[in-house]
């Protein structure tokens, strides 16, 4: 029996799974990527580090399944946005890969808004002007890192997902058209880098990789001993609305990792936000595309993660739920966790995080739900822009780490006023990945085959709350958001 080899390269671990085509996945190999802090509101990662534990937990999978021979094809997802700089002569790192939570261009982003540059931006590419996005970034690095230019042809700039495909395939310079759709660089309608926004952002033309599909024959490797075809590249919040099954218009889903991002399908046409969200490629295969329309939002399981690691509340991310449920409410506690700036809608990147309504009655069960209540009110902000665009929610449906967590989900439910679909196996981003390469390997026909095969089943949560709760908690954390953005202002 052979099976999909998924490379999953996020923002915290990269992992190695296999998977049959029923969607089974026998085999999980994760490595914690190292985060580096140089300044507040700077995020670096050492490309060489996710390079070398991706091919570490690469090996031990193959090894799990047998052999290079036992692998049909590779599929990969990844962080987003981050942006790595190399040598094509060496292959190695000409510099730090700055990651998408980095807030350094920020002034940037305000001069060219300034400039009246964003209402241009948004309708090319579908994006806005905010330091998440690669193309403020990759200008900033051409600037303040005189190697880059010093480098001249040498230098090759990509993302994640094209930084391990060089390193598997030892000189493919590629990226999948999604990936690219983050970067500020691309035109969203035409699939292809785009002049003028190269020479906006000061981004070197020749040093970008080409653009291709999310599925098909887009390169192999031999590093692992036999020929394996690297079949699936996309953007992991991609490969997770992918592995959701969201294949029709209107299907949302929302994945709580380190950030939370809700994708709804947007059909054929490239859809344009009136209200702060995103256009983005959902998919290119057989170079048509389909859209999502997304709500970014920065803090989600880091949040969690800041709990235990910065401020010492729990010592486990588990102990979460516990917490929440032994308390009757939040005691008029809100955490709006803007540890990050704040993304959409609001998109405020000097924004910083607060908790607000303590008094002496609060104690840290108050905090951590605050912290996880903020789950569903970061959605729910979404909801109404999406709504307000003609594009709301019918129901929704939700994966990643944090979701594990009953108590979430069902706050979730209630809060957003819509049935929260959680499938058993939350690794959503992995799965989706594993259908585009399975399709890009002829195991499938279409996508909808893929998801048919490998899809497997999902649990709902119905909302439950209480009518005048709902409405106090909902005016609560207005409140508390509005405190936040307006001492960013
Ligand atoms: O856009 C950033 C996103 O791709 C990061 O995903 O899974 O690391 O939260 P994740």
């Amino acid at each position: 029996m052979k099976h999909l080899l998924v490379l999953d390269a996020g923002t915290t671990s990269t992992r190695a799974m296999l998977f049959a085509r029923d969607g089974s996945c026998s085999a999980t190999h994760a490595a914690d990527i190292p985060q580096h802090y140089p300044r507040p509101g700077w995020v670096e990662q050492d490309a060489d580090d996710l390079w070398q534990l991706t091919e570490r937990v690469a090996r031990a999978a193959i090894a799990d399944a047998g052999g290079a021979e036992r692998i049909a094809a590779i599929g990969i997802a990844n962080q987003r946005e981050t942006i790595c700089f190399w040598s094509r002569r060496t292959g190695r790192p000409l510099a730090p890969a700055i990651v998408w939570q980095d807030r350094r261009t920020a002034a940037i982003c305000r001069d060219l808004r300034e400039a009246g540059e964003e209402s241009g931006v948004q309708a090319r590419t579908g994006l806005l002007l905010d330091p998440y996005f690669s193309g403020t970034k990759i200008g900033w690095a051409l600037e303040h890192w005189p190697q880059l230019r010093a480098a001249g042809d040498d230098l090759a700039i990509g993302t994640v997902e094209s930084w391990l495909v060089w390193k598997l395939t030892g000189g493919a310079h590629v990226t999948d058209a999604a990936n690219a759709s983050r970067t500020l660089l691309m035109g969203l309608g035409s699939g292809q880098w785009d002049d003028g926004l190269v020479e906006l952002f000061g981004a070197p033309r020749a040093a970008l990789p080409t653009i291709v599909d999310n599925a098909g024959e887009l390169a192999e490797t031999t590093l692992f001993g036999g020929r394996i075809a690297i079949t699936g590249l996309a953007g992991d919040q991609q490969a997770a609305t992918i592995g959701q099954g969201c294949l029709s218009r209107g299907e949302a889903k929302a994945t709580f990792g380190t950030g939370a991002f809700v994708l709804a399908n947007a059909g054929s046409a490239p859809p344009t936000s009136r209200h702060r969200l995103l256009g983005t490629v959902l998919t290119q295969i057989g170079g048509r595309r389909s859209y999502a329309i997304e709500g970014s939002i920065f803090v989600a399981g880091s949040l969690i993660q800041w709990l235990r690691d910065g401020l010492g509340l729990i010592a486990r991310a588990d102990e979460s739920e516990a917490l929440a449920r032994s308390v009757d409410d939040n005691a008029g506690v809100y955490l709006v966790p803007a540890l990050a700036g704040i993304g959409a809608p609001w998109w405020e990147p000097g924004a910083r995080a607060a908790i607000t309504g303590l008094s002496f009655a609060s104690g840290r069960a108050h905090i951590v739900r605050a912290a996880l209540e903020a789950m569903a009110h970061q959605c729910h902000d979404l909801k109404t822009a999406f709504a307000a665009d003609g594009a709301d929610w019918a129901r929704l449906r939700i994966d990643g780490g944090m979701v594990a967590n009953d108590w979430m989900a069902q706050d979730l439910a209630d809060m957003l006023a819509i049935a929260v679909d959680r499938p058993h196996f939350t690794e959503t981003t992995a799965l989706g990945a594993a259908m585009l390469a399975g399709l890009g390997c002829g195991w499938f026909a279409t996508l909808d085959d893929a998801v048919a095969a490998m899809r497997g089943p999902v649990e709902s949560f119905t909302p439950a709350a209480d009518p005048a709760h709902r409405a106090a908690r909902l005016a609560g954390w207005q409140r508390a958001v509005e405190g936040v953005l307006a001492s960013a202002r």
